[in-house]
């Protein structure tokens, strides 16, 4: 099953997400669709929250950036209960977008590498560093996880002028060819 995407401007986006047990109900049915959504909307990662589920699990696919980078072609992964370790090197920019703020994208500086610890479909736990744009898609869910958006992190002024049309998409008044799930009616 395909979900709706939560657009901005919903209050699950601003959760700290929970951490969950291998008890937790359908875990391999949520993970099985939540790629489903994310391939149907041509997506590169896709975070519980963003299908309304407020749990600590994100999945990557970072295939569509093989030509960018050689080592991001079958990249496919689940990440449950992630906690980033650390982050090094000297802040990179990276045009960013998001599957819940339609029609956004905009430069945004992070750090090159990562060592993150979390668990895969089994509940194993692994401790693994990443760089490049697999690190910038982790970074970016990563964030979903504790409520934080790309567009956190602009400048106020780039906040300022982005702000009408964020309104919009909190209201529905955006052209998306995936289907979502707006906070307001339009
Ligand atoms: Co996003």
């Amino acid at each position: 099953m395909i979900y709706p995407i939560v657009a901005y401007g919903d209050p699950v986006l601003r959760k700290k997400a929970e951490s969950i047990g291998n008890d937790y109900p359908k875990l391999m049915t949520i993970i099985d669709n939540m790629f489903k959504t994310m391939y149907h909307s041509q997506g590169v990662g896709l975070a519980a929250p963003q299908v309304g589920i407020s749990i600590r699990l994100f999945v990557i696919d970072s295939t569509p950036f093989k030509e960018d980078d050689e080592s991001a072609d079958g990249f496919k992964r689940v990440f449950i209960n992630p906690e980033l370790i650390n982050e090094e090197g000297d802040k990179w920019k990276f045009n960013e977008g998001c599957l819940s703020i339609p029609g956004i994208r905009e430069d945004i500086e992070r750090k090159p590498r990562l060592t993150i610890r979390y668990q895969d479909m089994n509940f194993e736990t692994h401790i693994e560093e990443f760089s490049g744009i697999k690190a910038r898609i982790i970074q970016h869910e990563y964030d979903h996880l504790e409520g934080v958006l790309f567009t956190d992190k602009l400048t106020p002024l780039k906040k300022t002028l982005l702000k009408g049309r964020l309104t919009d998409i909190t209201k529905g008044k955006v052209d998306v060819d995936y289907k979502m799930k707006f906070f307001q009616k339009r």
